[in-house]
């Protein structure tokens, strides 16, 4: 089972949920469209948060979304998950539990599932289907290729981006980045590294014209948000403003965004993550 979160991993799929059943709301009498739901983290199905003594147990977002009946189910769900002991429980939990709905789950790569994903959806034969869409990695396993590969398909999607827990931590102070956390920034980003250089550090002169150095922007983690929130907008019409998720110390490990072509979706996303904002 999964391991990890604070309050904000509940209220994470709070939001999703909220979203998915004011969309299924929407989507009621459109019987020509086929509804699918893609996880492309879906975990085991349930997370433990382990405080040694009080077990705190919640349901995944897999399991809320496929016990969703009323406005009306999705037609099919596809899920997603990496790990081989968290796929043989979540398929105990999805598939086996469920059998009277049409459930896929796949033990592979998210990246890989959501370039399959958007090739299936540019096939003129699927053209009617519609997506929602839910990306909750734990770091910065999201390949920026991957996202582009959405660009113009009709599917609303919730991205948690590592801001602070994920690119803050990277980006050294002093600008000294080992070649390995570049790689992983300018995967995760779709930018170069002298782009990176240039959205986070400011150049210092010195006394000496010929003596720089550089340092790093001081509210990297707004910076890191702002920006990925630009590159969805490079990818689909709309992007929400995002939910915050932080610590106990008030610090942003997370922004959580919603992405659409659709205008009226972004909208209500926008109500839900006010609503938790506050
Ligand atoms: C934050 S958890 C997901 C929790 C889940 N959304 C829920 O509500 O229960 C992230 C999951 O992604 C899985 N994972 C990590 N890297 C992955 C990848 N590249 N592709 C697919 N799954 C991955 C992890 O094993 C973990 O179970």
């Amino acid at each position: 089972m999964n391991q990890f979160g604070g309050d904000w991993t509940k209220i994470k799929i709070e939001i999703l949920v909220e979203y998915a059943k004011a969309y299924l709301h929407i989507m009621k009498d459109r019987k020509f469209y086929k509804l699918m739901y893609f996880d492309g983290f879906a975990g085991s199905g349930f997370i433990v948060k382990d405080n040694k003594i009080d077990v705190d147990i919640t349901v995944g977002a897999a399991r809320r979304i496929i016990e969703i009946n009323d406005p009306r189910p999705f037609d099919s769900y596809y899920f997603v998950e990496k790990d081989q002991a968290n796929f043989r429980l979540l398929e105990e939990n999805t598939k086996e539990r469920f059998p009277e709905k049409k459930i896929h789950a796949i033990c592979e790569d998210c990246n890989k599932k959501i370039v399959d994903m958007a090739n299936f959806l540019r096939n003129p034969k699927n053209k009617n289907f519609r997506t929602l869409a839910y990306i909750d990695p734990c770091g910065m396993q999201v390949e920026w290729r991957a996202v582009e590969s959405l660009r113009g398909l009709p599917i609303d999607m919730w991205v948690l981006v590592p801001t602070g827990l994920g690119v803050n931590r990277l980006l050294k102070r002093n600008g000294q980045i080992s070649d390995a956390w570049l790689d992983r920034l300018e995967v995760f980003l779709g930018l170069t590294r002298e782009e990176i250089e240039k959205n986070f550090y400011r150049k210092i002169e010195t006394l000496f014209p010929d003596i720089t150095y550089i340092q790093k922007e001081e509210d990297a983690i707004e910076k890191s948000a702002k920006l990925y929130r630009d590159r969805l907008k490079e990818v689909f019409k709309f992007v929400s403003k995002p939910y915050e998720l932080k610590n106990s110390s008030n610090s942003i490990m997370y922004h959580l965004f919603l992405t659409s072509n659709n205008e009226t979706a972004v909208k209500i996303g926008n109500d839900i993550v006010k609503k938790f904002n506050n």
